[in-house]
């Protein structure tokens, strides 16, 4: 999907794959388009800042970016943008996580970044809050968005259900 996106996700590497796609799923369900791309904060530096400098002027509205172990990515790409930066910290590393976690959510002031929880509910959290930011300006979206809770709902009543008669 790389047509005239609105979400822009990035990952640090390809490693974030698996964790990331499920931010993916989730925009693929609400039918936003959305661009994937692998830029690293450490590794290609100068790369990653055109790509988040670049974005606003191509249309996107919201930057998801993903990055596991001392976790620059999601401030790097904010400090170069005015767009909301949602952030989602990798699982991985010696620490797990924790130290994604702290690197993403500990933006000094004025440079602000969404941070997730760690790994795939963050990722799919992430893609989640910036439907809802969208939404706000899409009556479409905002319904679709009551409806996915609907399902969420009728899915614990299902296994409420279920549980009772085993
Ligand atoms: C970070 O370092 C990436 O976001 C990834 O989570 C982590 C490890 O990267 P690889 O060594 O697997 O490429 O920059």
């Amino acid at each position: 999907m790389a047509t005239d996106p609105q979400v822009l996700l990035i990952m640090g590497s390809d490693s974030d794959l698996p964790v990331m796609q499920e931010a993916a799923a989730i925009l693929k369900k609400f039918s936003i388009p959305y661009e994937m791309r692998i830029s690293s904060a450490h590794r290609s530096p100068e790369r990653t800042m055109a790509l988040a400098a670049g974005a606003a002027g191509r249309g996107v509205k919201i930057i998801i970016a993903g990055a596991g172990m001392a976790a620059h990515l999601a401030g790097v790409v904010a400090a170069k943008t005015i767009l909301p930066v949602i952030g989602v910290p990798m699982p991985g590393g010696a620490l797990n996580g924790v130290d994604a976690l702290y690197s993403t959510v500990q933006m000094p002031a004025g440079i602000p970044v969404a941070t997730m929880a760690i790994g795939k509910s963050g990722a799919k959290n992430a893609a989640l809050f910036a439907i809802q930011i969208l939404a706000l300006a899409d009556p479409r979206l905002c319904e679709a968005l009551v409806g996915y809770r609907v399902e969420m709902d009728a899915e614990v009543e299902a296994k409420d259900a279920a549980v009772q008669t085993s």
